[in-house]
């Protein structure tokens, strides 16, 4: 495995391996590796000849009042992670690296997202979009993975890709859970023991939601309230929003009559977790195993 920190050296690796017709899987991440990511690296082993993982928390993507300061870091742990998943290239550039200069064009998101965490974190797609745009053209993947706990995420880089003709392919993978069902995150390790206790009642609560659905509901708002009843219900955290709408498109509906993302992000002390459900008008889930 080799560490690379600069652009220059990243970017001529990348076009060594496109004329050597070696398909390049690429990972990109914020670092404090866990299951999750190493389960997009495992993927990412299995359908490519190179696996490329970066590393690089974006300042881009992070508001004045978001956690960039706090945000976990563990070197020695990301690199024993890439490790033992068989990543060839970790790119690991600095933030002067990545930004050296103040950009003269600046990229913006003007759909799919103002909602879901989009509409409480401005700017937020903006700063992803442009740190994607760059790790693409330094890497050069033929496939990029990405995991569907951040589906809004998936969704505003499946329009980058298409809208601006990445010859790439964006590979959603499920979310991976822990047993009692809360979904993996860096931010976890925020949780005192009776919010993590209580943390796994945000799953069950979309469960809930979807259950409706398999028993023929189809009314947005009874939905959502029947969500937001029931972490009220079984949690102290502060409900940020619990929606209903289209995926990947991202629209508002009234009933549910095509593919549907439930999705809630909540506020506990000091982590906002959040997390989601992709399932068809029969309440069948798609992507998820
Ligand atoms: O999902 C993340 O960790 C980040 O948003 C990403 C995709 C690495 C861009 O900085």
């Amino acid at each position: 495995m080799k560490i690379i920190t600069t652009i220059e050296e990243m970017q001529q690796i990348a076009l060594q391996l496109k004329r050597d017709e070696r398909s390049i899987g690429y990972v990109p991440t914020m670092g404090y590796l866990h299951e999750g990511h190493q389960k997009l690296m495992k993927e990412a082993r299995a359908n490519n000849d190179v696996v490329i993982v970066s590393i690089f928390v974006n300042p881009l993507q992070f508001g004045p009042n978001e956690d960039l300061d706090r945000y976990p870091r563990d070197e020695e742990h990301d690199r024993a992670v890439t490790q033992q998943e068989k990543v060839d290239y970790v790119f690991f550039p600095s933030v002067e690296e990545m930004y050296p200069e103040s950009h003269a064009i600046q990229l913006r998101v003007v759909e799919r997202s103002n909602v879901l965490c989009g509409k409480s974190r401005e700017g937020h797609f903006d700063g992803v979009v442009t740190v994607l745009t760059k790790l693409f053209h330094i890497t050069m993947p033929d496939r990029v993975y990405f995991g569907l706990k951040d589906a809004q995420q998936v969704a505003v880089v499946d329009a980058l890709v298409k809208n601006y003709n990445f010859p790439l392919e964006i590979i959603p993978i499920p979310t991976v859970r822990e047993e009692d069902g809360l979904a993996k995150s860096s931010r976890n390790v925020y949780l005192s023991v009776e919010e993590r206790n209580e943390a796994k009642y945000i799953y069950q609560a979309l469960e809930e939601g979807r259950q409706l659905v398999v028993n023929g509901e189809t009314s947005k708002d009874k939905i959502v309230e029947k969500v937001i009843q029931f972490i009220n219900e079984k949690t102290r955290g502060k409900i940020d929003y619990v929606e209903l709408l289209t995926y990947p498109n991202l629209k508002p509906i009234d009933q549910v009559s095509e593919r549907v993302i439930l999705a809630t992000a909540v506020y506990f002390e000091k982590a906002r977790l959040i997390d989601n459900l992709i399932f068809d008008e029969n309440g069948e889930l798609t992507f998820h195993h």
